[in-house]
């Protein structure tokens, strides 16, 4: 239901340990209570009773006799039959009346006669009878004006009570896993709208990248902690726009500037070794000098392409291109590039695939992939460049048999100037700006780029574009 160490699911959990602690502690005070309550309404009926017999029948006996007391309890109470216990003592501790019930009671307690008439004190004990019951028996003093004195006791079973309790009982456990788990689900849906802002935020933070940095976070206006979370982060990603910008801008104005003194030494270089009037060892130097020129030349043509990528530069000028007919004709272009080293190359791409794309960029991209096919796959292997569509995408799988890329550098092969060890050790010419290239403007056409490949056993890349469907005027996937 809830994701393992979410926030909802630890509040969750607290409320309902917290809750069921105050629902024990309420429940054990109702049950204490209620009992306690049971008791005493039990001992006033008791003495109620205890007084009634005195006042009723003991009040008669000077006239009546003692044989009187017997014969009228048992007439009037048949306390066998309600299932009470009556016992009557004299002040000699003689019983006079003893119901039936009353044989395992102990002798009776000594009450004080203090008033005239009766003057009354409760006292309780609790004695098991034969069914192991517990009986609540009042006893009470009783002096008639004639000087007989007498001490009334009337019991009964606590047996009701506790079965009025056991009630109780039964309700309080019944109702404590419905109440938990009702008040729980409540707090799951509450807590799962409180915390919906919390959510939204999560995914718009995840949409945000190097190449969108210029949009925000919705900021709820609930005025709590999520609206100054979300205000917070909004400030975070402006700090961290304007940084990249200033970082962009840099290499845009660096790489910009490098060129025309570059263009400069290359020309003069050139001029330099056509003139033939160096010594062969110092035109070798001057070749040297003018290839490492080439490449840095590269580096900055490099650098300044992907500034223009991050600017958003080929969101323009974009057109419906048959990606089938684009991959086949750069195929074709770079096939003696293959035949130099014996690579035999495979095209299937006949179906037409449209895609939306800006055309010079899109071949950049089908070059740097063809170029790293033929440069990491050695004389007489094998390359396959394939273009089909799969539901809403346009697919371009360039799979190649040659060196591969090792577990390590495989997650970094998109990162600028990386270049493999095994690569580097090989000093096969390179900036490692190719793939980077490729990343950027695969992205900035809302597409993805996949590479599965393993060490010695060749390499995969695979570029997936939104299918543009003619007759609909718009792309079928969108990222
Ligand atoms: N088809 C492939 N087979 C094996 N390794 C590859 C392949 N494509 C790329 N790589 C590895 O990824 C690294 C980065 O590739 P990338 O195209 O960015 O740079 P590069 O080819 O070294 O230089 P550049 O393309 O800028 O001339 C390469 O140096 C290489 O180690
Ligand atoms: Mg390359």
């Amino acid at each position: 239901m809830t994701r393992p160490r979410s926030i909802r699911a630890r509040l969750i959990t607290l409320y309902a340990v917290t809750l069921s602690l105050i629902f024990i502690c309420f429940g054990g005070y109702t049950y204490w209570g209620f009992k306690e309550y049971l008791i005493r309404s039990l001992q006033q009926a008791l003495i109620r009773r205890a007084h009634q017999i005195a006042s009723t029948i003991l009040a008669d006996v000077p006239q009546k006799g003692e044989a009187y007391i017997s014969s009228e309890i048992q007439a009037r109470y048949a306390p066998e039959l309600n299932d009470r216990l009556i016992r009557v003592t004299d002040q000699l501790g003689r019983t006079v009346y003893a119901s039936k019930n009353a044989n395992g009671l102990s002798a009776p307690p000594s009450v004080s006669f203090d008033q005239i008439g009766f003057e009354t004190t409760p006292i309780h004990r609790e004695e098991a009878s034969q069914a192991r019951e517990l009986l609540q028996v009042v006893a009470i003093g009783y002096r008639l004006d004639h000087g007989y004195s007498y001490i009334v006791e009337v019991g009964a079973s606590e047996n009701e009570v506790f079965s009025a309790l056991d009630g109780l009982l039964w309700t309080l456990s019944l109702g404590f896993p419905v109440f938990i788990g009702l008040t729980s689900v409540g707090a799951y849906i509450l807590l799962g709208r409180a915390l919906k802002p919390v959510d939204e935020i999560v995914q718009s933070a995840e949409r945000i990248t190097l190449r969108n940095l210029s949009q925000r976070l919705p900021v709820p206006e609930t005025g709590d902690e999520v609206e100054r979370l979300s205000l917070a982060l909004n400030r975070m990603i402006e700090r961290l726009d304007e940084a990249f910008q200033v970082t962009s801008r840099f290499t845009a104005d660096a790489s910009h500037e490098l060129r025309t003194p570059l263009t400069i030494m290359r020309g003069e270089l050139e001029a330099l070794l056509k003139d033939g009037r160096l010594r062969d060892d110092q035109a070798t130097q001057v070749e040297s000098v003018l290839e490492e020129a080439e490449r840095l030349s590269q580096i900055v043509e490099g650098l300044l392409l992907l500034s223009r990528l991050e600017a958003g530069e080929s969101q323009t000028g974009r057109d419906p291109i048959d990606f089938s007919s684009l991959v086949s004709a750069t195929t074709e272009q770079m096939v003696p590039l293959a035949e130099d080293k014996s690579i035999k190359m495979v095209c299937e791409a006949s179906r037409e695939v449209m895609v939306e794309a800006t055309e010079v960029r899109l071949k950049q991209v089908v070059v740097n992939l063809l170029d790293n096919a033929i440069k990491y796959t050695p004389e007489g292997g094998k390359i396959t460049v394939r273009v089909f569509e799969e539901s809403s995408w346009a697919v371009l799988e360039i799979i190649d048999n040659g060196i591969g890329i090792s577990e390590k550098a495989l997650p970094h092969v998109f990162e600028r100037f990386f270049r493999s060890e095994q690569v580097q050790a090989r000093k096969a010419g390179g900036t490692g700006l190719g793939l980077s290239m490729v990343l950027s403007i695969v992205e900035s056409h809302a597409g993805k780029i996949e590479v599965e490949s393993r060490e010695n056993q060749g390499a995969t890349f695979r570029v997936r574009l939104p299918r543009l469907e003619l007759h609909l005027g718009r792309p079928a996937a969108s990222a």
